[in-house]
Protein backbone atom coordinates (compact mmCIF):
# COMPACT_ATOMS: atom_id res chain seq x y z
CA UNK A 1 0.00 0.00 0.00
CA UNK A 2 1.29 3.42 -0.56
CA UNK A 3 -0.69 6.12 1.42
CA UNK A 4 0.97 9.60 2.41
CA UNK A 5 -0.11 8.54 6.28
CA UNK A 6 -0.83 5.79 8.07
CA UNK A 7 -4.66 4.83 7.72
CA UNK A 8 -6.91 6.38 10.80
CA UNK A 9 -9.27 6.32 8.32
CA UNK A 10 -10.21 4.33 5.08
CA UNK A 11 -12.23 4.78 2.20
CA UNK A 12 -15.02 2.86 0.55
CA UNK A 13 -15.52 3.64 -3.00
CA UNK A 14 -17.57 1.78 -5.43
CA UNK A 15 -21.20 1.76 -7.15
CA UNK A 16 -24.41 1.33 -5.85
CA UNK A 17 -24.84 -2.13 -4.48
CA UNK A 18 -20.87 -2.66 -3.89
CA UNK A 19 -21.09 -3.36 -0.30
CA UNK A 20 -19.68 0.01 0.67
CA UNK A 21 -21.86 0.10 4.21
CA UNK A 22 -22.21 -3.61 5.20
CA UNK A 23 -18.72 -4.51 4.98
CA UNK A 24 -17.80 -1.12 6.08
CA UNK A 25 -19.59 -2.02 9.06
CA UNK A 26 -17.75 -5.20 9.20
CA UNK A 27 -14.41 -4.00 8.71
CA UNK A 28 -15.19 -1.36 11.67
CA UNK A 29 -16.19 -4.29 13.42
CA UNK A 30 -12.89 -6.49 12.95
CA UNK A 31 -10.66 -3.13 13.49
CA UNK A 32 -12.14 -2.00 16.46
CA UNK A 33 -12.83 1.44 14.69
CA UNK A 34 -15.93 3.92 13.99
CA UNK A 35 -17.88 3.48 11.01
CA UNK A 36 -19.68 6.05 9.34
CA UNK A 37 -21.82 6.50 6.01
CA UNK A 38 -21.12 9.52 4.72
CA UNK A 39 -24.95 9.61 3.63
CA UNK A 40 -25.56 9.57 6.87
CA UNK A 41 -23.63 12.90 7.46
CA UNK A 42 -25.39 14.63 4.38
CA UNK A 43 -28.63 14.12 5.34
CA UNK A 44 -28.36 14.68 9.09
CA UNK A 45 -26.58 17.80 7.77
CA UNK A 46 -28.68 19.04 5.34
CA UNK A 47 -32.02 17.82 7.73
CA UNK A 48 -33.39 15.91 4.62
CA UNK A 49 -33.21 12.62 3.25
CA UNK A 50 -30.75 11.80 0.01
CA UNK A 51 -34.00 11.18 -1.79
CA UNK A 52 -35.82 14.48 -0.88
CA UNK A 53 -32.55 16.38 -1.66
CA UNK A 54 -32.59 14.59 -5.23
CA UNK A 55 -36.01 15.38 -5.75
CA UNK A 56 -36.12 18.90 -4.22
CA UNK A 57 -32.84 20.66 -5.27
CA UNK A 58 -31.08 17.63 -8.10
CA UNK A 59 -28.37 16.19 -8.45
CA UNK A 60 -25.84 19.18 -8.48
CA UNK A 61 -26.96 20.20 -5.49
CA UNK A 62 -26.58 16.98 -3.56
CA UNK A 63 -22.96 17.11 -4.79
CA UNK A 64 -22.47 20.29 -3.51
CA UNK A 65 -23.54 19.02 -0.14
CA UNK A 66 -21.72 16.09 -0.35
CA UNK A 67 -18.49 17.24 -0.58
CA UNK A 68 -18.79 19.77 2.15
CA UNK A 69 -19.43 16.68 4.01
CA UNK A 70 -16.83 15.28 2.87
CA UNK A 71 -14.47 18.49 3.79
CA UNK A 72 -16.36 18.09 7.54
CA UNK A 73 -15.38 14.75 8.05
CA UNK A 74 -11.83 15.27 7.14
CA UNK A 75 -11.68 18.37 9.23
CA UNK A 76 -12.75 15.85 11.84
CA UNK A 77 -10.01 13.14 11.39
CA UNK A 78 -8.06 13.28 14.63
CA UNK A 79 -11.03 12.72 16.77
CA UNK A 80 -11.42 8.88 15.91
CA UNK A 81 -9.85 6.09 13.57
CA UNK A 82 -13.06 5.43 11.12
CA UNK A 83 -14.26 3.26 8.23
CA UNK A 84 -15.95 5.44 5.71
CA UNK A 85 -18.58 4.38 3.16
CA UNK A 86 -19.18 7.14 0.26
CA UNK A 87 -21.96 7.25 -1.34
CA UNK A 88 -21.79 5.83 -5.38
CA UNK A 89 -21.37 9.21 -6.77
CA UNK A 90 -18.87 10.72 -4.42
CA UNK A 91 -15.59 9.22 -5.97
CA UNK A 92 -16.99 9.70 -9.93
CA UNK A 93 -17.16 13.65 -8.97
CA UNK A 94 -13.63 14.88 -10.12
CA UNK A 95 -14.13 17.77 -7.19
CA UNK A 96 -14.80 15.58 -4.45
CA UNK A 97 -12.13 13.23 -5.58
CA UNK A 98 -9.49 15.13 -5.67
CA UNK A 99 -10.40 16.50 -2.08
CA UNK A 100 -10.33 12.81 -0.80
CA UNK A 101 -6.80 12.06 -3.00
CA UNK A 102 -5.31 15.23 -1.02
CA UNK A 103 -6.13 14.04 2.36
CA UNK A 104 -3.69 11.32 1.77
CA UNK A 105 -5.98 8.26 3.46
CA UNK A 106 -6.43 5.08 1.51
CA UNK A 107 -8.99 4.56 -0.70
CA UNK A 108 -10.88 0.98 -1.70
CA UNK A 109 -12.83 0.40 -4.81
CA UNK A 110 -15.01 -2.58 -3.71
CA UNK A 111 -15.90 -3.94 -7.30
CA UNK A 112 -18.41 -6.60 -8.85
CA UNK A 113 -20.03 -7.09 -11.85
CA UNK A 114 -22.71 -4.89 -13.15
CA UNK A 115 -25.59 -7.76 -12.83
CA UNK A 116 -25.04 -8.55 -9.42
CA UNK A 117 -24.35 -4.98 -8.49
CA UNK A 118 -28.14 -4.50 -9.91
CA UNK A 119 -29.27 -7.51 -8.18
CA UNK A 120 -28.23 -6.57 -4.28
CA UNK A 121 -29.85 -3.15 -5.15
CA UNK A 122 -33.02 -4.87 -5.80
CA UNK A 123 -33.33 -7.35 -3.42
CA UNK A 124 -32.58 -3.90 -1.00
CA UNK A 125 -35.99 -2.39 0.41
CA UNK A 126 -34.94 1.23 -0.28
CA UNK A 127 -35.02 3.27 -2.96
CA UNK A 128 -32.09 5.35 -5.01
CA UNK A 129 -32.82 7.95 -7.01
CA UNK A 130 -29.81 7.17 -9.22
CA UNK A 131 -30.94 3.66 -10.13
CA UNK A 132 -34.28 3.30 -12.82
CA UNK A 133 -33.37 0.25 -14.94
CA UNK A 134 -30.46 -1.86 -15.50
CA UNK A 135 -29.60 -0.49 -18.91
CA UNK A 136 -29.46 3.20 -17.33
CA UNK A 137 -27.86 1.42 -13.91
CA UNK A 138 -25.07 -0.15 -16.24
CA UNK A 139 -24.60 2.29 -18.63
CA UNK A 140 -23.55 4.73 -15.64
CA UNK A 141 -21.43 2.07 -14.09
CA UNK A 142 -19.34 2.31 -16.84
CA UNK A 143 -19.11 5.73 -17.37
CA UNK A 144 -17.83 5.91 -13.40
CA UNK A 145 -15.59 3.00 -13.75
CA UNK A 146 -12.27 4.78 -14.56
CA UNK A 147 -12.81 7.62 -11.77
CA UNK A 148 -13.42 4.28 -9.28
CA UNK A 149 -9.88 2.73 -10.77
CA UNK A 150 -8.34 5.92 -9.51
CA UNK A 151 -9.02 4.57 -5.64
CA UNK A 152 -5.33 3.33 -4.22
CA UNK A 153 -7.03 -0.34 -3.67
CA UNK A 154 -9.49 -2.56 -5.47
CA UNK A 155 -11.37 -5.38 -3.77
CA UNK A 156 -13.10 -7.78 -6.25
CA UNK A 157 -16.59 -8.87 -4.32
CA UNK A 158 -18.99 -10.89 -6.95
CA UNK A 159 -19.56 -13.86 -5.04
CA UNK A 160 -18.50 -13.29 -1.87
CA UNK A 161 -19.59 -12.96 1.74
CA UNK A 162 -19.58 -9.75 3.81
CA UNK A 163 -16.97 -11.15 6.09
CA UNK A 164 -14.68 -12.68 3.68
CA UNK A 165 -14.72 -9.38 1.73
CA UNK A 166 -13.83 -7.36 5.38
CA UNK A 167 -11.38 -9.92 5.82
CA UNK A 168 -10.28 -9.25 2.01
CA UNK A 169 -10.21 -5.37 2.49
CA UNK A 170 -8.24 -5.59 6.04
CA UNK A 171 -5.04 -7.62 4.14
CA UNK A 172 -4.87 -4.93 1.22
CA UNK A 173 -4.77 -2.51 3.92
CA UNK A 174 -1.88 -3.90 5.65
CA UNK A 175 -4.38 -4.12 9.04
CA UNK A 176 -5.40 -7.52 8.88
C1 LIG B 1 -25.57 7.73 -5.31
C2 LIG B 1 -25.49 6.64 -4.47
C3 LIG B 1 -26.10 6.61 -3.13
C4 LIG B 1 -26.37 8.03 -2.63
C5 LIG B 1 -27.09 8.82 -3.66
C6 LIG B 1 -26.31 8.97 -4.95
C7 LIG B 1 -24.89 7.68 -6.63
O1 LIG B 1 -25.25 5.94 -2.22
O2 LIG B 1 -25.18 8.68 -2.28
O3 LIG B 1 -28.32 8.19 -3.89
O4 LIG B 1 -24.70 8.74 -7.22
O5 LIG B 1 -24.50 6.56 -7.04
P1 LIG B 1 -25.02 4.33 -2.27
O6 LIG B 1 -23.91 4.05 -3.24
O7 LIG B 1 -24.63 4.01 -0.87
O8 LIG B 1 -26.31 3.72 -2.67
Amino acid sequence: MNTERSPQLVFLVGFMGAGKTSVGQALSRRLGWKFEDLDDRIQTREAQTIEHIFRMAGEAAFRIAEREAVRELLAEVAASPRVVALGGGAFANPETASLLQGAGFPTVFLDAPVEELWRRCCEQAFERPLRQDLDQFAELYHRRYPHYLRAALRVETGGKAIETIATEVANVLDLG
